[in-house]
């Protein structure tokens, strides 16, 4: 067994570190404020390759692992989960989904632009549309239609929360073709935003994540052509499940980083601050709760790698991915919490940036699976 990272990791480590540090740091509380899409953040980050680790150098990708892409999300979650969950849904979400499962032409004509995050020196993004108003944990209920008419699909219906809304150029749309099927009759399809019929709805106000863009999509008699449904029919679940799979990796990295971020202001807060004549580092009230975010970071981490390590090898990885998921995201939770607890009054406020972090930290626990779907998985694994 080996738990030392690479060269190469710690490379990459190090680059999304100053990355994040030096892009992401400056103005992440006004773009909190404003409900800004850190849109500058994120072509710099293609600049680097990181819109696109994880995809084969052939389509455009940096060709890397996902124990790489654990770490790049870590570094940037610290700071930014705004980039992160924009970085992770291309990722993992969309990306993967069409390199593992989409044909040749299908890979060179959406593929490439994505894994570099831009075309023709536009922004080039894709966002994951399962989520539906009445479609939520419970994924297999899609109300969205696609009509078989022959040479096209003919789409109808409305998808909610999605990452990368308006940004988009690019969405992955799953739609039942067949309701009698069930989840069988459900198919996926590369839909391009600048379709007639496509509409995007008003930017939520959200309680985290507040840079990122997150709308209603929908679709009024949106001609899809055949050659777009990816994979054979009926395919469209397994796709969306699959994905998740891997999209879990990247929120629970997400969740890391952002336990790590506020650990880490917690920690240096406690050094400077003094309380009743000492640093409050001193007071054992103080170092008990610093005790138990750096070991609960710990094991999130070891989930995330675990898991990134399995991907990487071919093992089935969806146990440990929900297992990482929910460790991750209820560990978020609880130090950013804490964090803020370490700061006092000073917590409360902006400046000290953990408040921000508690309230991104509520989502790891919401989206790509709620933790009440990842006990779900992991029962039903367990169980079997
Ligand atoms: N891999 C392959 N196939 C799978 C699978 C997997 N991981 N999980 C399920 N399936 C298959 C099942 O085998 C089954 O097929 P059969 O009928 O042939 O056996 C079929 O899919 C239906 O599965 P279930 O019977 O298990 O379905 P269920 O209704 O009990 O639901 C669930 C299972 C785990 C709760 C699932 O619905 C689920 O994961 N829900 C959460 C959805 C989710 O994560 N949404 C996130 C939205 S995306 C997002 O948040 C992105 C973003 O913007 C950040």
């Amino acid at each position: 067994m080996q738990f030392q990272l690479s060269e190469e990791h710690l490379m990459i480590q190090k680059a999304a570190r100053d990355f994040a540090n030096t892009e992401c740091l400056p103005g992440v509380i006004e773009r909190d404020e404003h409900q800004k899409f850190p849109k500058e953040q994120i072509m710099k980050l293609a600049e680097l390759g990181f819109m696109g680790m994880m995809v084969s150098p052939d389509y455009g990708g940096s060709g890397m692992d996902t124990v790489s892409y654990v770490l790049a999300m870590e570094e940037i979650s610290k700071v930014d989960a705004s980039v992160s969950v924009c970085m992770s849904v291309n990722n993992s979400l969309v990306s993967w989904g069409l390199e593992a499962f989409g044909n040749e032409e299908q890979k060179k004509k959406y593929l490439t632009p994505l894994a570099q995050g831009q075309k023709d020196g536009e922004l080039y993004i894709g966002a994951f549309l399962l989520s539906e108003p009445e479609a939520g944990s419970d994924a297999t209920s899609q109300r969205t239609t696609a009509e078989d008419k022959g040479d096209y699909y003919l789409l109808n219906g409305i998808k909610n929360w999605i990452t990368n809304g308006s940004s988009a150029s690019v969405y992955l749309v799953m739609a039942q073709t067949d309701v009698a099927k069930g989840p069988k009759g459900i198919n996926v399809f590369i839909v391009e935003k600048a379709w007639p019929g496509v509409t995007v709805g008003a930017k939520e106000n959200k309680l985290g994540i507040r840079g990122s863009d997150t709308h209603s999509i929908s679709f009024t008699d949106v001609k899809v052509p055949k050659e777009n449904r990816i994979g054979a029919d009926g395919f469209g679940f397994t796709f969306a499940m699959k994905t998740l799979s891997g999209g879990r990796i990247g929120i629970a990295s997400q969740a890391l980083g952002i336990a790590s971020g506020a650990y880490e202001r917690a920690l240096a807060y406690s050094k400077q601050r003094k309380a009743f004549g000492k640093e409050i580092m001193h007071h054992q009230a103080i170092q008990f709760k610093l005790a138990d975010m750096a070991t609960r970071i710990e094991a999130s981490r070891l989930l995330c790698l675990k898991a990134a390590w399995e991907k990487d090898n071919g093992i089935d990885y969806t146990l440990s991915s929900s297992m990482a998921k929910v460790y991750a995201s209820e560990t978020a939770m609880w130090v950013s919490t804490e964090a803020v607890q370490v700061h006092g009054g000073y917590g409360y406020v902006k400046e000290f940036h953990v408040e921000r972090l508690m309230r991104d930290a509520k989502i790891t626990q919401i989206y790509e699976g709620t933790s009440e779907v990842q006990r779900i998985v992991i029962s039903r694994a367990i169980l079997k």
